[in-house]
């Protein structure tokens, strides 16, 4: 066993640092053993946007959480009540942590587990303030509920070629395609998705999925943009002179200023929004644009993290918790919209086999990740919040090599699936 793990740790605003922690033990955040856990060595661990609102101090967070919710390991070790999972299989970690037996998690609403945040009552989460289980932007992570929870991999090696769209597994694909599905996208739809960031990227991959038509993608980030656009979906600049109801008007070419349906992959820290900066430091623009694109009887999925626990709002509304949308304007289209975190479980397994039968090939390029050594994690917080139009996936213990010599043969088909799974 070894002695240490390194985490990237959550010190104050705009300060992460890299520090031993010590191996994990089978014990939940009070200290109490917990047979059904698994401890996990990290294949990859990913930078995720939902991190930034921690770095940028706008989700509270206690001093010396380690960090990492969107996470991929190999199982090293199992408590004595583990019998699906065994020692060697390479699963995909949910985001939400999970029991497995309450009543959402029977419901299939993981994401709000009942026993998984003892503060709050609901809700739990990996290095995210949510129920206290520490992230796994590390070398080693503890994983409860361990046979409910994880996801394994059908084929080491397989999991292994494929590894840098089998990490969007733990949070973004599902978060996207969830997006999708709230907003009821189907065969012929048309979407507008705002913010071309990694979870607006995996939407419009999933958008595509579920068969809609013409897949609109806004952002005033020129970069990400391009990757969007490079895709082959249509791209927004919500800071332009026109408004994004006008874009869009353009775009669909039908006279409808109208899309089906609307996905916030932005959330709270929304910005640039509108010609002259107005909406600058307003937390609800993103939303305010759903109700007003999204045609009557349309839905609107809202996977964009909005909290309470923001100490940097920017407005007196919102450092109530409260936002000034424009429901008035919009109840009369008869809007349904649905918030909250991704239930990945609901999503993960189906996504995966997409992914090994190659149903999603322009996930590679659309997400643009980079692996790098979790020594470079620090700085890849700052260079992400900057705007990269990079996926940052962190690799503790340069285990993607096999990864590389795919990414040396691109053009050869990839690998069949290897095995059906249950
Ligand atoms: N609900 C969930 O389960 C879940 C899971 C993962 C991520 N998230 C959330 O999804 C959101 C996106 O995540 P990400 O990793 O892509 O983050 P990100 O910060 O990388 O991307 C957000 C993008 O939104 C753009 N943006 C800002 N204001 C905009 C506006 N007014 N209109 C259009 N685009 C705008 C930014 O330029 C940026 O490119 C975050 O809020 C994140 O916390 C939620
Ligand atoms: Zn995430
Ligand atoms: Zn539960």
């Amino acid at each position: 066993m070894p002695a240490g793990n390194r985490a990237i740790t959550f010190r104050e605003p705009r300060k992460m640092t890299l520090e031993d922690h010590g191996y994990p033990k089978l014990e939940d955040p009070k200290g109490r053993k917990i047979e059904h856990a698994v401890i996990l060595k990290i294949v990859t661990t990913n930078i995720c946007g939902s991190d930034l609102h921690i770095y940028n101090g706008r989700f509270a967070a206690p001093s010396g959480m380690q960090m990492g919710h969107e996470n991929t390991g190999e199982v090293v070790e199992v408590g004595s009540h583990v019998e699906r999972v065994k020692v060697g299989d390479i699963c995909s970690v949910p985001f939400n942590v999970a029991c497995g037996t309450c009543r959402n998690c029977r419901e299939r609403h993981t994401e709000v587990c009942l026993n998984a945040n003892e503060e709050l009552g609901f809700c739990g989460a990996y290095g995210f303030n949510l129920g206290g289980w520490q992230g796994g932007q590390a070398e080693y992570m503890l994983v409860p509920w361990a046979d409910f929870q994880l996801l394994i991999f059908p084929d080491r090696e397989q999991a292994m070629e494929k590894i840098r769209d089998l990490t969007l597994l733990s949070d973004i694909l599902p978060t996207g395609y969830h997006g999708c599905v709230e907003a009821r996208v189907g065969t012929g739809s048309t979407v507008y998705i705002a913010g071309a960031g990694p979870v607006g990227r995996c939407a419009a991959a999933s958008a595509q999925l579920l068969g809609a038509s013409c897949i609109i993608v806004g952002d005033h980030n020129e970069a990400r943009r391009a990757l969007v656009k490079n895709a082959g979906y249509e791209v927004v600049d919500p800071s332009s002179a026109t408004p994004v109801a006008d874009q869009i008007e353009t775009i669909l070419g039908t006279g409808s200023r109208w899309v089906d349906a609307g996905v916030d992959c932005v959330g709270l820290e929304c910005h640039g929004h509108g010609p002259d900066g107005s909406s600058k430091n307003v937390e609800e623009a993103v939303i305010n644009t759903l109700l007003e694109v999204v045609r009557p009887a349309g839905a609107m999925g809202i996977p964009g993290v909005y909290t309470n626990l923001d100490p940097g709002a920017p407005t007196e509304l919102n450092k109530q918790g409260l936002m000034a949308l424009a429901f008035p304007s919009a109840w009369v289209k008869s809007p349904s919209l649905t918030a909250g975190q991704c239930p990945v479980m609901r999503y993960n397994r189906d996504l995966m086999m997409a992914i090994l039968w190659d149903r999603m090939p322009y996930l590679t390029p659309l997400l643009n990740t980079e692996v790098i050594p979790l020594e470079r994690a620090v700085d890849a917080y700052e260079i992400f919040l900057d705007g990269s139009p990079k996926k940052f996936v962190i690799d503790p213990h340069d285990m993607t090599k096999l990864m590389s010599a795919r990414d040396e043969s691109e053009s050869a088909p990839s690998a069949a699936p290897r095995m059906e799974v249950a």
